[in-house]
């Protein structure tokens, strides 16, 4: 794929989900009723049961991520930093949308591996998916990424096996995760990369001092730019400015 039809594909998202603003009317059109019902669900447990809402990636980019898992018809999705739920259900939804609507619930139709280190908030998430259709299409694995990703069944074939990574897990480790997930990712499948523009700090010039979650988005948005750049590049890349930054790499070979 070149990168101007990388490129229309995230503007065909966007024309989608551009006006999405909040959890009211315009995020409750563009869900299903069910799917809007277990997302606010989600959030509201959120809000009201953890310290930590504004991880949540909201209904705008939780729009997107359902549309991107659409309109690239991804039925294999792995999930780095699922939190409560919300961005899982997103994603969840998108891959139902690409499945034929008779098959949506059949185990096998699609299936999305979810990665959270904190098990507290295990509760949330089992019954946010619970609420939800999609209970069958999805795993979750408690532990730290880096030690489960090698050892996740999908990794243990001999093909590649995601159509779909989203990594949202610890900001330090986004390189490491980055290069456990390549391996396992399909030619012509993608990885996304949350808040890479971190508050502004994740792009431009170097501050004077920059925290340990600053330099790990740093190391990684200047491994996949210049990775881009190379001319036996793998892959292709677009910084979306959506809330704190999404990057949209595509493995091209
Ligand atoms: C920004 S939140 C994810 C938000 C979620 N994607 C959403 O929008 O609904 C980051 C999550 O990554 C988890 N996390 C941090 N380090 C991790 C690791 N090494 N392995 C798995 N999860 C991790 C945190 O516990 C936290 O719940």
């Amino acid at each position: 794929m070149d990168k101007s039809i990388l490129v229309e594909l995230i503007s065909g998202c966007l024309m989608d989900v551009f006006h999405i603003d909040s959890g009211g009317d315009s995020a409750a059109d563009y869900f299903s009723a069910e799917a809007y019902s277990s997302l606010k669900w989600i959030e509201r447990q959120t809000y009201t049961r953890t310290n930590h809402a504004k991880m949540l990636v909201g209904w705008r980019e939780g729009a997107f991520l359902t549309e991107f898992a659409k309109m690239v018809g991804a039925r294999r999705i792995l999930e780095l930093g699922t939190f409560t739920g919300f961005s899982l259900l997103c994603l969840a939804e998108g891959a139902g949308r690409a499945t034929a609507a008779a098959t949506v619930a059949d185990k096998g139709s699609f299936q999305i591996d979810a990665i959270e280190i904190n098990d507290e908030l295990e509760y949330i998430i089992r019954e946010g998916v619970e609420r939800s259709r999609y209970a069958k299409n999805i795993n979750i694995f408690f532990g730290d990424a880096k030690l489960l990703i090698p050892n996740l069944p999908s990794a243990k074939g001999s093909a590649p096996q995601y159509d779909l990574v989203f990594i949202d897990a610890n900001k330090r480790e986004y390189l490491q995760y980055y290069n456990l997930v390549f391996p396992l990712v399909k030619k012509g499948g993608y990885i996304l990369a949350d808040n890479v523009l971190w508050y502004g700090k994740g792009v431009g010039d170097a501050p004077q001092k920059a925290d340990a979650k600053t330099q790990g988005i740093r190391e990684f948005n200047s491994f996949i730019e210049k990775a881009s750049a190379d001319s036996s590049a793998k892959i292709k890349s677009h910084l979306l400015k959506l809330r704190d930054g999404l990057y949209i790499i595509q493995k091209t070979e």
